[in-house]
């Protein structure tokens, strides 16, 4: 499923991105450009990121 629509980011390439090295929503923009246009997802992403690193929502 996208999470985020402009940059075609996926909760998959989010994992990966985690499996990767990936612990902050900074570094995730960095990679992968999510929230980096509308911003709408940021907060889908937020919740993903803390899924794939077992940090409490
Ligand atoms: S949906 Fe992610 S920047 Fe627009």
């Amino acid at each position: 499923m996208y999470v985020c629509i402009c940059h075609a980011v996926t909760e998959k390439d989010i994992q990966k991105a985690v499996g990767n090295g990936v612990s902050s929503i900074a570094k995730l923009s960095e990679v992968t450009m999510l929230g980096t246009h509308c911003g709408c997802c940021t907060q889908h992403a937020h919740q993903v990121l803390n899924q794939c690193t077992n940090k409490p929502v």
